[in-house]
Formats: structure tokens, sequence, C-alpha cells
């Protein structure tokens, strides 16, 4: 079956695609590298041995995603990665993330809503909850107002994705909401590729760790947890990447109890920043050097998923633990860096 991956070239894409390709799906994928380096399908073509179909586009441009769905009229699937996803970026430049994120949504769903039969998986974030009130997270835990553009466009693209699905017969979805990605695949061959400053932990660690900056900046050890900082839950990008394969089969087979559903996708374990500042040195054998700051603007104090839905109807469940994950994220900025 023959499944598009846009954003197939970014980081939870570029896993996704080869998750699926070795479920024995054929992949396309469509991608702007506006976030990427076209090397991330050499990686992917080195990983599974053949090199996916690619075509370089933009979705925001209808043209082209009519286009594409004429030149490949047998895809019946579609993973919808492509997407803006820095949440001060999008406080700056809303009308970006809002452009980005749905406008290009809407494309694609006006091609799948009149096929016969379609599927479809929606990136979204455990941002949605924003502070959520009982940890660990379930699905029907409240969707708080929205701390940013960014966090609106995956609140209002899960709700576009449910009145579409509403009123078209063939089209069925999941959307998936992520708790925090980290790690890269096990043959360094693909990882996160953050452009400039990282503004994410576990990218800024590898490049501290690896000398690219001179510290990280631990952002507020004065929350209400255990060791003051703030709590996540972490979840290695491949296991991330099978959970969609998971989703997809069951959309698939027609197994989903109705046509939208949701699912929390996390280990269900909540770290504090110390915590994978820990695991990340005895993983790595360096000493990390930090400093510890003052708190960051709209970050949550804890947010941790409960995985049994996950766990129960999609069959699936995270493998890899923090230090797996931390130590696939070294391996990879080493390999980058030419530092073994
Ligand atoms: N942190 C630091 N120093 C840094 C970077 C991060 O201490 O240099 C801390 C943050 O304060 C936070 C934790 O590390 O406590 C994780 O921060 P990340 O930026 O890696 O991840 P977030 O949980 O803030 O963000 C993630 C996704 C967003 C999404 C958000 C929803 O990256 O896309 O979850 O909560 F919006």
């Amino acid at each position: 079956m023959k499944i598009l991956v846009t954003g197939g070239l970014g980081y939870i894409g570029s896993h996704t695609v080869v998750a699926l390709s070795e479920a024995g799906y054929e992949v396309v994928i469509v991608d702007n590298l506006s976030n990427t380096r076209i090397e991330v399908l050499d990686g992917i073509e080195s990983i599974i041995g053949r090199r996916p179909t690619f075509y370089e586009l933009d979705l925001r441009n209808e043209l082209q995603v009519v286009e594409l769905f004429d030149k490949e009229p047998s895809i019946e699937g579609v993973i919808h990665f492509a997407a803006s996803k820095a949440v001060g970026e999008s406080v700056e430049n809303p009308l970006l993330y809002y452009e980005n994120n749905l406008s290009a949504f809407i494309y694609l769903l006006k091609q799948l809503a009149v096929k016969p039969k379609s599927h479809l998986i929606f990136s979204s974030s455990c941002t949605v909850y924003g502070q959520a009130d009982v940890m660990p997270i379930t699905e029907k835990a409240p969707i708080k107002v929205a701390e940013s553009p960014y966090g609106n466009t995956k609140q209002i693209g899960e709700e576009i994705l449910k009145d579409t699905v509403k009123v078209s017969s063939g089209l069925s979805a999941i959307a998936l909401r992520y708790f925090n990605p980290i790690g890269a695949h096990a043959s360094a061959k693909i990882g996160e590729l953050p452009l400039g400053v990282p503004q994410n932990l576990v990218p800024f660690i590898t490049q501290t760790a690896a000398g690219l900056r001179k510290e990280l900046a631990v952002f507020g050890d004065d929350y209400p947890t255990p060791d003051g900082t703030c709590i996540r839950d972490y979840i290695h990008v491949v296991d991330l990447a099978e959970a969609h394969v998971a989703a997809l089969t069951r959309l698939v087979k027609g197994a989903s109890s109705s046509d939208y559903e949701v699912f929390n996708l996390g280990t269900g374990k909540g770290s504090s920043v110390l915590e994978v500042i820990e695991s990340f040195e005895k993983v790595s054998g360096s000493k990390l050097p930090y400093r510890i700051a003052g708190r960051r603007e709209g970050d949550v104090i804890q947010a941790f998923a409960d995985t049994e839905k996950a766990n129960r109807v999609l069959g699936w469940k995270s493998k890899y633990s923090l230090d797996d994950a931390l130590a696939s994220a070294w391996a990879w900025e080493r390999k980058l860096r030419n530092l073994d």
C-alpha cells in the first residue's frame, strides 16, 4: 500500500519512513526542505536499502498538492508531519504558523476526503493539554486554552480533522499526541537536525557535550517538583515511529472503533531536567557543563502520558529507556561532528 509521508525528511518523519518501509509499506515522501537537508534521504536509503520516491514541494501551494495526487493516484494513506514546531517563533510570527500548519493540512484533506477510501495520521502534541491538572495525562484530560499559536494550530488541526471525517464517507483518521520525542536511529544515519541554536533540551545537551555550546542553561529549579526542575515524558523517536505504523495499520485494517481517534504517545514515565542530565552523563561518560537559569516563559511544570489507551488499543508500547534514547542521541551527535 502506498503511503504519503509529508515532512518525511524531518526528524520524526524520517524515522517513520524507515519504520513504514520495514513494515512493508511503499512510501512517497514530500518535503519542502525548509527545516531539514536533502542528505536525510541518503540516510534513509542506506538504512532501508532503497530510495523512496521523493517530491520537493510546498504543500501551501494547493496546485502542487493537486498535481501530486494526480501523479500518485494510488496513495491510500497520509502521515502528515509537515509543519513548523518552534513555540517561540510561532509567537513572533503567528501567520506563518497558521499558514504552514493549517492551510497545507486543509489542501491535503481536500484531496483525501474525495477518495472512496483513505487514511490519515495527524501529528498532534501534548501541548493541547497545557498544564494538565492530573498526572499522568489521559486522552480525556481537558484541552486548555493554547499557550502559543503553535499549540493553537495543533488544537485547530484536530478540530478540522474531526469535522472533516464526520462528513466524508471514506476517510478515517487518528491524531497522535506526542510527548517529548528524543534520540536517533540505532544506525546513527538519521537523527535530529536542529537549525541554529537548539531550543529543545536534548539537542542542546548533545551540542554542549560536543563542544558547540559552552553550557546548558537549566530553565528553573524552583518548580514544585522533587528536584525543582520541570518534568517531561521523553520518548525515543524510534518507538514513536513504530507507533505510527501501529496506528496506520489499525486504520488500514478497518479496526478503529470510530473514524476519528486520539492517542497519547509517551512512555508513561516523567523525568526531570536534572534526571536527563544525570542519565546523559552516565551514558556518555562525561560531565555536562550546566548552570541553573531562570524559568522559561510558557513552560509547564510537568507533563507525562497515561499510555494505557495506546498500549491496549494500538497494541504498541515504548521499548526504549531514557538512557537508550540519550545514548542514541549522543551517537548521532558524534557522527554529525565526526567526533569518533
Ligand atoms: N530546557 C532547559 N534548557 C534548555 C532547553 C530546555 O532547561 O536549553 C528544559 C525546559 O524548560 C523543559 C524541558 O527542558 O523543562 C524540555 O524542554 P523542551 O524544549 O525540550 O521541550 P518542551 O517540553 O518545552 O516542548 C515540547 C515540544 C514542543 C511542544 C511542547 C508541549 O518540543 O513542540 O513540548 O509541551 F509544544
